[in-house]
């Protein structure tokens, strides 16, 4: 019997993958079986490495140049996609970056470019992926669900955080997002979650790891004592497309080592 977490033959965009989780979520998902759209902004070398090691563990990969949050392009991204693989099976909605600052020093440039990306390309990647799951039509055979989308949130959708706010707020947005489109698109079988990552050893918080002091204030908040690897999300994001996770919609699953447990309170309150 076929394995349920095997994607074989499944096509997956995987945006915001030429580094950190998005990267490592594309390997994965190659190694799956999955043909993998690699998806970039601006790091080509980081994307191109991406395809070098599906390719060379045996998958399939392309890398596709779109800014999510620019309509047109990820339209292109789509019909690229398309073009080369036949459809699409599998989103995910994983482009986002930070730019912080003090919440009074921050410009409302930094307030557009973070919800831009990181909430306005969840809904243009999310709405493209639908459309087409619609048009394709069920492939029971492939797959259980008409498609499958998976955005990538973060412990703060529900923890706030100071310095961050365009951040928080659009991984909040993020929240009610995902969970209003699976209450409207379950009735078609497309199965929608998020994956909320705590602290991932990225080049995105390398300040709050790179030097053995931050890296210790930072273990103070994950009781389970280590930062999370990029591998840890690749594993749940192959698990949260396969069908073995078929009856898990519309929720978020936290992955920080404990961080949301509010550690602060072990010794205190
Ligand atoms: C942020 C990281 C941070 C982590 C835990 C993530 O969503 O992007 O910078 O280390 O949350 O606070």
């Amino acid at each position: 019997m076929k394995s349920k977490t095997r994607l074989d033959n499944q096509t997956a965009i995987v945006t915001g993958s030429s580094s950190g989780i998005g990267k490592a979520c594309a390997i994965a998902l190659g190694q799956a079986g999955a043909n993998v759209v690699v998806n970039y902004a601006g790091n080509s070398r980081g994307a191109e490495a991406a395809v070098y090691e599906i390719e060379a563990a045996g998958g399939k990969a392309i890398a596709v140049k779109a800014d999510v949050s620019k309509e047109d392009q990820v339209r292109d991204m789509f019909k690229t996609a398309i073009d080369t693989y036949g459809t699409v099976d599998i989103l995910i909605n994983n482009a986002g970056l930070q730019k912080d600052a003090s919440f009074i020093d921050m410009t409302l440039d930094d307030w557009n470019f973070v919800l831009g990306v990181n909430l306005t390309g969840q809904f243009l990647c999310a709405r493209e992926a639908a459309r087409e799951f619609l048009r394709r039509g069920p492939r029971p055979e492939m797959s259980v669900a008409l498609g499958k989308i998976i955005c990538m949130s973060s412990v703060h959708e529900l923890i706030p955080w100071a310095g961050h706010v365009n951040y928080a707020a659009s991984k909040g947005g993020v929240m009610l997002f995902m969970k209003s489109i699976a209450q409207e698109l379950g009735e078609h079988k497309i199965r929608v979650n998020s994956i909320a990552p705590g602290a991932i050893r990225t080049p995105i918080n390398r300040m709050a790891w790179e030097t053995p002091e931050a890296e210790q204030e930072l273990l103070k908040l994950i009781p389970y004592g280590r930062i999370g690897e990029t591998e840890d999300i690749g594993n749940l994001a192959v698990w949260l497309a396969s069908d073995e996770s078929d009856y898990i919609h519309g929720q978020t699953i936290i992955m920080d080592g404990g961080m949301a447990l509010y550690p602060g309170f072990r010794e205190n309150g």
